[in-house]
């Protein structure tokens, strides 16, 4: 589908999105992991899709299949999904940070599976880069015009904290998602998000589809373009 030539409000624009939870090893078989469905992020590269953008999906393993027509880039890592976004988002109009990132990985994972007769493992954790801090400094840097959206998953004081991450992430546009409600969220089909532009303008969208939610962020992408 990225050799077709497209239609719609998207044509020749290429999108980057990011989906699912990274894993970071323990050992061979155990991982460390956010809760993420990729939902939100996959339904946003079929909103992108449709909408005629050449997509490139970043994903972290999820239990979804990827919708047909977008380039697919699997990762595991924050680390691994690091480096794809940097390649990726080169030659972008636009990346979608939808993906659950671990902020945390092991200072040192255990080459051999860790057998629990023999020990409780003690875990030693250290910070991982943070993606859309590294995108957003430089595209500072090179003046390269990307825009940037992040989401932020929040259980309290979901619009202080979407705000101060929009800032801080110097995002043009952060979806704020209030994880409290059972409708809304992780795994469901249905979200309750608001939309925090960059120019100060907020935006509550009523509880509805992921798929609605895509094609709302979407709409804010073919704005800019
Ligand atoms: N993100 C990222 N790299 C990370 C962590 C998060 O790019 N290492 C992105 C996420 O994909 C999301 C946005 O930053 O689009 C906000 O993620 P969130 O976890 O809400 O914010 P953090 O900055 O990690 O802060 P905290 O988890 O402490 O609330
Ligand atoms: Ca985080």
């Amino acid at each position: 589908r990225l050799a077709l030539a497209q239609s719609g409000p998207l044509a020749g624009k290429h999108i980057v999105i990011t989906a699912g939870g990274t894993q970071e090893p323990i050992d061979p078989v155990r991982v460390i992991t956010n809760r993420s469905s990729g939902k939100q992020g996959y339904a946003v590269a079929r909103a992108a899709l449709d909408a005629g953008a050449a997509v490139t999906l970043i994903t972290a393993p999820t239990s979804l299949v990827p919708p047909l027509g977008c380039r697919v880039v699997p990762v595991k890592t924050a680390a691994e999904m690091q480096a794809a976004v940097l390649t990726e988002t080169a030659q972008a109009d636009a990346l979608v940070m939808a993906a659950a990132v671990a902020d945390f990985r092991l200072a040192e994972a255990s080459s051999e599976k860790i057998k629990k007769e023999k020990t409780v493992p003690q875990i030693h954790l250290e910070r991982t880069a943070d993606i859309l801090a590294d995108v957003a400094a430089r595209r500072a840097q090179s003046g390269y015009p990307l825009r940037v959206v992040g989401f932020a998953a929040e259980s309290q004081d979901l619009l202080q904290n979407a705000q101060s991450k929009l800032t801080r992430k110097r995002l043009d546009l952060i979806v704020a998602n209030d994880i409290t409600a059972p409708d809304a969220g992780f795994e469901v089909e249905t979200n309750r998000v608001t939309l925090v532009f960059a120019d100060g303008r907020t935006e509550t969208l009523p509880l509805q589809q992921k798929a609605e939610v895509a094609r709302r962020i979407v709409d804010a992408l073919v704005e800019w373009s």
